[in-house]
């Protein structure tokens, strides 16, 4: 696969915030061009590299037919061309979303292109994980949280092991072209966070323009904004699931861990953390201190 140094890449184990940074990089890079951002889904904007799980199901042998609306025909077919032969007929600059780990990647990206990683509390991705396998018809977990957990910790759950992605791109946080980002800092300081990854990008703003940013990412606009949403989806998605873009919050997972897994994933962490050197801004490494 070809790099070029015009290339932007926005990088993330799956469900630590991609479409919110996909938004906010392509606006940053792009002028703040929101209406042009509104006339074209992210789906457009973005090429997806990795593996298109919507793919696998349309190639499936034995997978229900998945059936869209005419005028979704042609996101649908966005959707499942393997990225890189979308890649190769792309204009510069081309702007890339992932979920592989850098190991997948081309060994020459970090020196080529740019990349914005996003990492989040791995508590709150899977239960946001465990959400979103429900929607899709594909893979379709149809079990309940706690067994959800039990293969996620074990790496039996598509896109795992969990750490082992974050790893490998925490150890090139300090490369110049890595911009490493938590999903908890776009939380805790949307604005902050936009005028860093405008720094990354030599890009200018003012405040005023940064706070107009923020309006538009925040998640109350961000769940009505269809050009960011799967609502093209709609159709085949499990009837009843919480939505693509859901609660949008930090901690949600208490709500969702009993004691006996509370302590597991402690242990878990605790250990992960410390053979990573992994640091995340909203917890101290000791994950069992209140
Ligand atoms: P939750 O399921 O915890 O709500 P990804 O884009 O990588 O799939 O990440 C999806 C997660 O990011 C979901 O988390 C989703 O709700 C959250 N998210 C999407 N847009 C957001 C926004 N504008 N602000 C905060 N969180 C957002």
């Amino acid at each position: 696969m070809e790099v070029r140094a015009t290339d932007i890449y926005v990088a993330t184990f799956p469900r630590s915030g991609t479409t919110w940074t996909q938004e906010m990089v392509w606006l940053l890079l792009n002028d703040l061009d929101y209406a042009k951002a509104a006339s074209l889904n992210l789906v457009d904007r973005y090429i997806n590299v990795g593996i298109s799980i919507w793919g696998l199901a349309s190639r499936a042998k034995g997978a229900k037919i998945l059936k869209f609306k005419e005028e979704d025909k042609r996101k649908y077919k966005q959707i499942i061309t393997p990225g890189c032969e979308l890649l190769a007929a792309a204009s510069d600059p081309r702007f890339i979303k992932t979920h592989l780990p850098m190991c997948m990647l081309p060994p020459n990206l970090i020196e080529t292109a740019k990349i914005v990683y996003v990492a989040r509390d791995p508590r709150d991705v899977v239960v946001s994980l465990y959400h979103f396998y429900r929607l899709m018809p594909v893979p379709q977990f149809t079990g309940d949280f706690k067994t959800f957990w039990n293969m996620f910790v074990r790496d039996n759950v598509i896109r795992t092991p969990y750490f082992a992605h974050i790893k490998e791109a925490w150890e090139l946080r300090n490369h110049p072209n890595m911009l490493f980002l938590f999903y908890e800092e776009l939380k805790n300081d949307l604005s902050n966070t936009i005028k860093r990854t405008a720094k990354f990008f030599n890009k200018e703003y003012t405040d005023e323009q940064i706070s107009v940013l923020c309006n538009h990412l925040n998640i109350n606009n961000f769940r009505h904004n269809d050009s960011v949403s799967l609502n093209f989806l709609a159709d085949v998605f499990i009837p009843g699931e919480e939505p693509f873009i859901r609660k949008g919050k930090v901690g949600g997972w208490r709500d969702y861990f009993d004691d006996e897994m509370t302590v597991e994933c402690e242990q878990w962490m605790a250990k992960k953390l410390k053979e990573t050197g992994i640091q995340f801004p909203v917890f101290s490494n000791d994950v069992t201190k209140k």
